[in-house]
């Protein structure tokens, strides 16, 4: 079979709906994937529909899944009244998104029984949960495939199944060992891609979900890092962002004596790259010889995002983060002596379990000590399985939400003095996009992660421009082409 090259056409004749609109629709090519070296079935002119929830990590993998999806013959649409396949790539870090995907999976039900054809399928970080698991199977009783992080890969052969036999599958792995190369991917954007350098964490942080979904850290060797990077690059790929959940750890799984500051030596290297980012750091393991390489090496932009949580050591101890406040504070000012205007963000949460008023006043002063140039801030959710969600402890509602709103407030105001400072300066863009409220508006990111607007042409889209900053906001800056 292998390297068959034959039509095959498959009559099916099951008296189930779904697998006689399959036999009726498709047709099959026995044709061997480079990847998998494994006959796999080509599935025609079909549409799909992919929803992607949570982090750049997610989005990534949706790049994948739709690389996968192509090579089968499907396209893709976003209305799904036309999609054949509608696919969630989800997220459990929150409950927010997970409420989400219970209620828009929900109301595709009808979209289901109007066209029994119809595959809905879930994948992700919320059916990799074993305890969530169960809860999805029962609620959402419409849903033809679930699988989880570690088999993406596995896509094309689930579909088959659900095909062929009808019925629901549900494939959900542990940890592969390695990570696995040579998938191919439908990247979102020409001009900059994210590139994963290691999947899963080792932290344990008392309130994440994340190792227990992404399983135990595994870095991508520094080879097909740069091999991925330097096709990108040879593509017109312009900036690459390194992913990781804790990329100052990369490379301590593998064999030769790599580190994170080695790695973003080499992409500093590949031709044709002029920006790299990186995210995220764990300021536990940020090096002196990491942030010395932040100010030297010229691609790399000057923007550090260091999520610190809270700024309360107590917290800080009972999240396991395994810092001090003191200590995140010497980072923070070790970068900015190395890398002269660094932007520096972060990720905060409120209402952990035992978080006190006394506590929560330690986050408001770290945060005006810091001065971040803005932070992503979240409530506290608890997630089944982890430690912090058996405290006894738990912060009411109403006291979250009063924090979080002041620690808003707080943080907005510091943005905008940040960004009014930056009024009269001149700075580099990568040209994103129009403004999607007006046209004649063009967006970008300046090196150091800010979106600066600007009038100008959409030929301009996907270059390098300098810009002076004509007047800044809270969350963006407005300025002039050069
Ligand atoms: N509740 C609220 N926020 C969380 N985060 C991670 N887990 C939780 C949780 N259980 C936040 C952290 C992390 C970001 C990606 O999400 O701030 O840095
Ligand atoms: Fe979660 Fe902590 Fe790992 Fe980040 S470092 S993914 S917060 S466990």
């Amino acid at each position: 079979m292998l390297g068959a090259a034959e039509d095959v056409r498959l009559e099916i004749s099951v008296g189930c709906l779904g697998v006689l609109w399959c036999a009726y629709n498709v047709v099959w090519k026995g044709e061997t994937t480079p990847l998998f070296g494994r006959q796999l079935p080509m599935v025609n002119s079909k549409l799909a529909l992919i929803r992607t929830f949570g982090c750049q990590m997610n989005e990534r993998d949706t790049e994948t899944i739709r690389g996968l999806l192509q090579q089968e013959g499907y396209g893709f649409t976003d209305n799904p009244e036309e999609a054949d396949l509608i696919l969630y790539n989800t997220c459990c870090v929150r409950e927010n998104p997970e409420r989400k995907v219970y209620g828009q999976v929900g109301q595709l039900q009808e979209l289901k029984a109007k066209r029994p054809g119809l595959i809905i399928g879930i994948c992700g970080c919320m059916p990799q949960q074993k305890e969530e698991l169960p809860v999805m199977l029962e609620r959402l009783p419409h849903v033809d495939l679930f699988f989880g992080t570690h088999n993406i890969h596995r896509l094309p052969e689930l579909l088959h199944r659900v095909c062929t036999t009808g019925e629901r599958v549900v494939e959900i792995l542990d940890d592969s060992d390695e990570p696995i190369e040579g998938l191919p991917a439908l990247r979102s954007n020409d001009f900059k891609a994210f590139v994963t350098i290691m999947h899963g964490c080792n932290n344990f942080c008392s309130y994440c979900i994340v190792p227990y979904v992404r399983g135990r850290e595994r870095s991508r060797t520094p080879e097909a890092v740069l091999q991925e990077i330097r096709i990108l690059a040879d593509r017109g790929v312009k900036e690459v962002t390194l992913l990781g959940q804790n990329v100052n750890s990369y490379g301590k799984d593998l064999k030769s004596d790599i580190d994170f500051a080695q790695l973003l030596e080499l992409v500093n290297e590949v031709p044709g790259i002029q920006r790299i980012r990186f995210t995220t750091s764990h300021p536990k393991d940020i090096s002196d010889r990491l942030i010395r390489q932040l100010g030297r090496l010229d691609k790399v932009c000057e923007h550090l995002h260091l999520p610190v949580q809270a700024g309360s050591n107590n917290v800080l101890r009972r999240m396991n983060r395994r810092y001090t406040r003191e200590y995140y504070l010497e980072i923070v000012e070790k970068v900015r002596q190395e890398v002269p205007g660094v932007s520096i963000t972060t990720d905060i949460m409120v209402g952990f379990p035992g978080e006190t008023d006394d506590d929560f006043a330690d986050t408001l002063s770290l945060v005006e000590q810091v001065r971040f140039d803005s932070a992503f801030t979240f409530i506290y959710s608890p997630r089944k399985g982890t430690p912090a969600a058996e405290l006894l402890d738990q912060v009411p509602e109403e006291v979250k939400k009063e924090r979080i709103y002041k620690l808003i407030e707080v943080q907005n105001k510091v943005s905008l003095e940040i960004n009014q400072s930056l009024v009269g300066s001149e700075v580099e863009v990568l040209v994103e996009g129009t403004s999607k409220s007006d046209a004649q508006m063009l967006t970008g990111k300046t090196r150091t992660n800010k979106t600066v607007l600007f009038a100008g042409t959409r030929e301009l889209i996907g270059e390098l421009v300098k810009v002076r900053i004509i007047e800044a906001q809270t969350w963006s800056l407005v300025g002039e082409l050069i």
